[in-house]
Parts: C-alpha cells; structure tokens; sequence
C-alpha cells in the first residue's frame, strides 16, 4: 500500500498514481445524511472497486457495503484498512478528525482525507481558531478568551450586550449564546463554568455580535493549496421563518445568492488561502475540506467559525452540483497533490429538505414506519439520503431527529425547491415534519 505521508514528501508534485483507471477500495467513516450523499458520489465515480461505510445506514445499504467498526478504536480501524486493502479513508463527522483518526491511518501508511488532529483544532477549539486569524489576519469578531470566570464576568461587564459567549470545545453545535442583553451573557459564562458543556467548556470566548447575512463556503484542501468548491446557506431554527429553538438544520440550498463571485474571491483571498498558508507554515497543514461560517456584511465577509469536514446537510446540496469526479478531488486533496485550479460545478441549484422526528429537536419519537421513499426518488431531479433511519425487520422505521433528507436538483433554486417538496409530498411519514419554507431568503428576491 502507498504510503501517504511518505510518498508526499519525496514527490512533491508530482503525481504518484494515474488519475483514472485504478482500482480503489475506499471507507468512508459516518452514519448521517452527509455520508449517505457522500457516498453517492464516491459510488459514481468510475474508479471505485469497492466502497464500505462504517457503520453507515440504511440508504448506504444498497450501494455500498455497511460495516461495523469501532471508529474510536483506530487500530481497529486500521487493520480494517490492511485486511480489505483500503485505498482511501473518507471521514465524515468531526469526532473522529479532532481524535486523531487521520494521524493514525497516516502513520500506518493509509491515506485518508481529513485533516490531522492538530488542524482539526480550526473546528476543535474556538480560541485556536481566534488565535489563527489573529496570526493570519483573517477578518472576523474582535474576541477575549479566559479560563476562569471571574474574568469573563469583568469583560462581560467592560463590553456589554449584545455579545456572544462560546464554550471553546465540541459542545454538538450547543455552545453559542447570542445574547441580547448582559443577563443572558452573565448566565452563559454561568452555565459554561458550571460545567455544563463538559471539557468543552473548561476556556470561553467572547466575542463581538456580527451583523449582515450568514453564509457556507466550502474549499477543498490538499495542505498547501485550497480551490473553492461551492457555497451553501442553511436554516438552523426549527420553525418557519427562522423561528423557535436551534436545530442541526433545517434544509440547505447551494449556491448561495448572497455569496457572489466577488464575494467568494475574497473569501478565497482574505479567509481561506490565509488559514490554509499560516497552518502550512505552522507545521500543521489542512487538507480536507475545510468549512466556513462567514457573516456577509457591509463589508464584505467575515469568518463566524471553521469546521474540518462537510456540513450537514449542506454535503446533500453541494455534491450534487459537482461534475467532476468527487472521489478523485478527495484523493488528491489526501495525497497532497490537487491539481485542478477549480472545481467545475454543474449549472444546476440544489436544495434538501429535512424531515425530522416529531419532538426534534426535544426528544424525537423514534420507530414510527416510513414509506413510499422509492416514489420519491423517481421523480426527476429529486435525491432521497437517510439520515437517521433503521430497518426493522421488512419496515424502514425513523430512529433519530433528523430522519430524512429530500434533495431537488434545478435550474435555480425555485425549480430546485419545487422537486424537493414534490419529493416530500410522495413520502408517506405520518411521524415526520419539515419545513415547508426551506430556501426563502433565495427565492424572496
Ligand atoms: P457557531 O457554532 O460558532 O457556528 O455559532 C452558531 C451560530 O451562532 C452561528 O451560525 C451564528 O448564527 C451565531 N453566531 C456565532 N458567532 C456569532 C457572532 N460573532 N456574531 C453573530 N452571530 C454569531
Ligand atoms: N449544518 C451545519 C454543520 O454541518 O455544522
């Protein structure tokens, strides 16, 4: 098996395997609607031998092989990659990136694609991603960090509201407060001191509330270079009109009006180039696809935060939109030699609607039955990706909060949201709900 790292340092740039033709068995790491859509398009292209996912769901099931791998045990993942001779791992959630699964693969000579342990940290901590753009002098939200309460609190008191308070860790998407008034602030530094984000709460950041409109920009990386892939907006709150508690999302759709060409080249110029360059320079190069939560103001873009992987459910309308070869550009980036100048996206919008549980995002009402998805499918330009479903026994049953993912692929976004809800109107899910507004900020115009 080549080694990874290896061959890198002795060939670089050059490329080590013919583009096309070999044969490749590839894992891909997840269980979401992310990884079912990213499976897709790795199963698409013409050089996969075989694709296992691990553990993978139900709507992986029948294109690729579903294995059950103890991901946190990465020897065990390891010689899982040795036995089935494993020419790419793919990593899909953050976990597994920020606990250093790529190192591990890496150090037995398995590519893989996602950033190391250290660069995952753009996603891992908060305070080193601040720290990052203070070094790289990326555009984003003047910030303190501290380590013990009594500090924050003084801060809070010096700035006032509204501000943000940020546990610095993983806290699932939970350790934002955009707080309005100093109250609320004052009981977010609280609530993270208390311990209720665990470890990931151990250090805040607070930081300055950006005003304009929220964005996703996605680039693939090989470690040196980035080249944009596409953008992407997505709606967090659980009620139309961006109303009532936060969810994983909502629905997606790509590409982003707000983030015009110019807009994307200065994303390119002023946040992503100078992240990947510094952590280059750093010793602790990203390759993957590094994520970014821009606030698109008057002044043009500023980073909310990086993740180190592909959102979710934004993986469902970017892909779709790709017409290169997904699984080629995932390759290189993990070997450290992508080619393209960019990537070539489709003319097509795409937009995905998230039918979820009833109760999400409280405790969602899991094993109701699902059917009539392979009605839904059929419809042209509609794409059905599980993102938390089990069979059970002959029935496909919900088994989570976000249960499903209808993608519609369009001329623009209006034909694109016209596919997906005729997709959702085919499903019969009497348990489910969506929103039925997915994608108004693109199409109110
Ligand atoms: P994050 O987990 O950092 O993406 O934050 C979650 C959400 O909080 C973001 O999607 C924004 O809506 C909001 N948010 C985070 N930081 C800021 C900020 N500095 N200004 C305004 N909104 C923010
Ligand atoms: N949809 C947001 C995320 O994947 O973090």
């Amino acid at each position: 098996m080549p080694r990874c790292g290896a061959a890198r340092s002795k060939l670089e740039g050059v490329r080590i395997f013919p583009a096309e033709g070999l044969d490749m068995n590839v894992l891909l790491i997840g269980s979401g609607g992310r990884e079912h859509a990213l499976a897709n398009a790795i199963v698409a292209s013409p050089r996969l031998t075989k694709l296992f996912v691990a553990p993978g769901n139900p709507g992986t099931a029948p294109i690729a092989e579903n294995v059950t791998l103890d991901v946190a045990n990465h020897a065990a993942v390891v010689d899982f990659c040795r036995l089935m001779k494993i020419d790419l791992v793919v990593v899909g959630p953050e976990q597994p990136l920020v606990d250093g699964l790529v190192d591990a693969l890496e150090a037995a000579g398995v590519c893989a694609f996602g950033p190391s342990k250290k660069a995952a940290q753009v996603e891992g901590s908060k305070a080193f991603t601040k720290a990052l753009c203070d070094r790289a002098r990326i555009p984003t939200a003047a910030y303190g960090r501290f380590s013990d309460k009594a500090s924050a609190l003084a801060y809070l008191d010096k700035v006032g509201a509204p501000i943000v308070v940020k546990a610095d860790g993983l806290a699932a998407g939970k350790g934002v407060v955009v707080a309005e008034t100093p109250a609320d602030a004052r009981a977010a530094v609280e609530a993270c001191f208390s311990g209720a984000f665990g470890a990931a709460g151990a250090e805040v950041v607070i930081e300055e509330k950006l005003v304009g409109e929220e964005a996703s920009f996605f680039a693939l990386c090989d470690g040196r270079r980035a080249v944009a892939l596409a953008s992407a907006q997505d709606h967090k709150r659980v009620g139309e009109g961006d109303t009532g508690p936060n969810t994983g999302g909502m629905g997606a759709y790509s590409p982003a009006p707000v983030v015009t060409d110019a807009i994307a080249a200065r994303t390119m110029r002023e946040i992503v180039e100078p992240a990947i360059a510094q952590l280059a320079r750093e010793g602790t190069p990203f390759k993957g696809v590094l994520f970014a939560g821009l606030m698109i103001g008057g002044d043009g873009p500023k980073l909310i935060e990086f993740n180190a992987r592909f959102g979710d459910p934004e993986t469902q309308v970017v892909l779709p939109r790709v017409a290169d070869d997904v699984l080629t550009l995932l390759d290189d980036c993990a070997r450290g030699r992508l080619a393209v100048e960019r990537v070539r996206l489709k003319p097509e919008a795409a937009l995905t609607v998230v039918l979820a549980a009833r109760g999400y995002p409280g405790t969602p009402e899991t094993g109701t039955e699902i059917g009539a998805l392979d009605k839904a499918a059929a419809l042209p330009g509609v794409i059905v990706t599980h993102a938390g479903t089990k069979r059970d026994g002959a029935r496909l049953a919900a088994n989570g909060g976000r249960v499903l993912n209808v993608t519609g692929v369009g001329a623009d976004v209006a034909e694109a949201a016209r596919r997906a809800y005729a997709g959702v109107d085919a499903i019969d899910w009497p348990g489910g709900f969506c929103r039925r507004d997915i994608g108004w900020r693109a199409l109110k115009g």
